[in-house]
């Protein structure tokens, strides 16, 4: 068995030493490795894997911003910069920038206590720079900025080690995610960090989204969904639902009209309607989409209570 650390020879892509694909490849190893030549300096694969399929991405045409949660010094955010300022999209940081406490029963090995604490704002903002890049400081998903969930995503990057950033970053960008989006998350298979691999494995069972491993050193792991997944009503009736839970009553109503755009009829997202309506107080609006849902569906009892709720709204106003 190989030790921790051992390195082995292998060949640059062909699309490199060819045909010189990657002219970029030499500034972005410099940035890979800065401060960071024990992590990142034996783990070339895992910086050509995020090369290439970022930009493949981008030449496919797949819209939205750039995000990683779990920064630290900056290297992989280095490399997602360069890319986000080529094709004129802004990078979305996530981390504390100054380390996190690593609970003994998260980490597997000897990590125990603050952990990522060599680092700071300015030490990542110098090596990854400004332009097009937002720092958003703090324990990740309290660190969200408000409107943030109205951004689609081009491509994220998960790399914040623990269970709950973990899961709570594929809860959040997951559904973000524009058509033919690339999700890659870090230390899925690495064997230190067993909250990530749950995570992500709740994930899977959880939304049956395509999952995909890279031979790296800790063990990455990449979603990417489909650039022609046509959206269904089901797939806008979630959205509404996951909206309705949020509180964000507008994008509600928005995709309800969207999943009764494609299928005019159906019931449930006229009750939903309805729901997102009436809390916004519009109770003549949720009053009407409870009525077409009760004549579609009479005997629907979700319908008759929202339905009551408008009339109740309507009647006190
Ligand atoms: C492995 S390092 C990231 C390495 C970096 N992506 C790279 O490849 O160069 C993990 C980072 O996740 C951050 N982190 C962990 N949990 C977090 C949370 N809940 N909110 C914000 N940052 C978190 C830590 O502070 C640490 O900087």
């Amino acid at each position: 068995m190989s030790k921790l650390g051992d390195k082995y020879k292998a060949y640059f892509p062909d699309s490199h030493a060819n045909f010189g694909q990657h002219g970029e490849f030499d500034e972005l190893h410099a940035l890979w490795i800065q401060d960071n030549e024990w992590d990142n300096g034996g783990d070339v694969p895992r910086l050509i894997a995020l090369m290439l399929n970022v930009k493949k991405a981008m030449a496919d045409g797949v819209q939205g911003a750039f995000a990683e949660v779990g920064t630290y010094k900056g290297n992989s955010a280095a490399v997602l910069a360069h890319y986000a300022r080529k094709h004129d999209r802004m990078l979305y940081l996530f981390d504390t920038f100054e380390g996190v406490n690593i609970k003994p029963s998260e980490a597997l090995k000897e990590t125990e206590g603050i952990e990522f604490n060599d680092t700071s704002l300015d030490a990542v903002k110098s090596l990854v720079g400004t332009d097009h890049v937002g720092y958003n400081i703090g324990f990740f998903p309290y660190s969200i900025p408000p409107g943030f969930e109205n951004l689609r995503f081009a491509v994220v990057h998960l790399d914040a080690d623990l269970y709950e950033p973990q899961k709570a970053g594929l809860e959040f960008f997951y559904p973000r995610l524009s058509p033919g989006g690339l999700m890659i998350v870090h230390d899925y298979y690495s064997g230190s960090f067993e909250g990530c691999n749950r995570a992500v494995d709740e994930f899977v069972k959880a939304t049956g989204a395509n999952l995909i491993l890279m031979p790296d050193k800790s063990g990455t792991a990449i979603f990417r969904k489909s650039a022609y997944e046509k959206p269904t009503p089901e797939s806008y009736l979630k959205l509404s639902v996951d909206y309705y839970q949020a509180k964000q009553f507008e994008n509600s109503i928005a995709s309800a009209r969207k999943a009764l755009e494609l299928r005019p009829g159906y019931v449930q997202a006229y009750i939903n309607l309805c729901a997102a309506e009436n809390a916004l107080g519009r109770f003549a609006e949720g009053k009407k989409a409870g009525d077409e849902a009760l004549r579609l569906d009479p005997n629907n009892q979700l319908a008759k209570n929202n339905l009551q709720w408008s009339v109740d709204g309507v009647n006190k106003k």
